[in-house]
């Protein structure tokens, strides 16, 4: 599938509160619906948020960037979600790899959290090159846990 990394538009809006609400993680944080459009409505004016778009333009999946997120210093993905029907594709790993070439083009260190329940999205960032630098408990919730990753900037893109 060709799929192309864009900024998001409100016209994207469904699809992603779509992709993150049909997911375990949206499950346990579940915020109501029009809040949590309003939250990614302020990211998209932000300029925060990327969509990955197939050739119909269908809006897939999308990251949203803190480029000083971290510290006020480092770059941190906020929220990743590809929608159900479209995962295991390559997409997730499509938008990492855009984050990190906008982060490392600014900062040398780069950052995500992830849910103690979510597996499968820490086996995917382990196999992409972020390592786990702490474990914040109760941190949005009580009783879950957030791993923090980092990844640090390839040598060979070190100038
Ligand atoms: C986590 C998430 C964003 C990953 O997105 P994704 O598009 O499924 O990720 P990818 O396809 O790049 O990689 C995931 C898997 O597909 C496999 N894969 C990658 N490219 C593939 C391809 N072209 N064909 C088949 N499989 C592929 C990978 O090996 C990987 O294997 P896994 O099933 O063992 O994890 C997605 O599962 C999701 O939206 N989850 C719900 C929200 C969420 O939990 N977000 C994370 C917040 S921290």
């Amino acid at each position: 599938m060709v799929i192309n990394i864009i900024s998001g538009t409100l016209t994207h809006l469904q699809a992603c509160n779509d992709a993150y609400v049909n997911s375990r993680l949206g499950q346990v944080y579940s915020p109501p619906e029009e809040l949590f459009k309003s939250r990614l409505a302020e990211g998209i004016n932000k300029g925060h948020i990327f969509v990955a778009v197939n050739e119909d333009h269908q809006c897939l999946g999308f990251i949203w960037i803190e480029l000083r997120g971290v510290f006020n210093q480092f770059p941190y993905c906020k929220l990743l979600a590809v929608k159900e029907q479209f995962r295991s594709q390559g997409i997730g790993t499509a938008l990492l790899n855009y984050f990190e070439r906008v982060s490392f083009s600014k900062a040398t260190k780069t950052f995500i959290l992830v849910s103690d329940f979510n597996q499968r999205a820490h086996q995917l960032y382990k196999r992409l090159g972020y390592t786990d630098v702490g474990l914040i408990p109760n941190l949005f919730q009580e009783g879950v846990s957030e791993h923090m990753l980092m990844k640090l900037k390839p040598e060979k893109d070190v100038t």
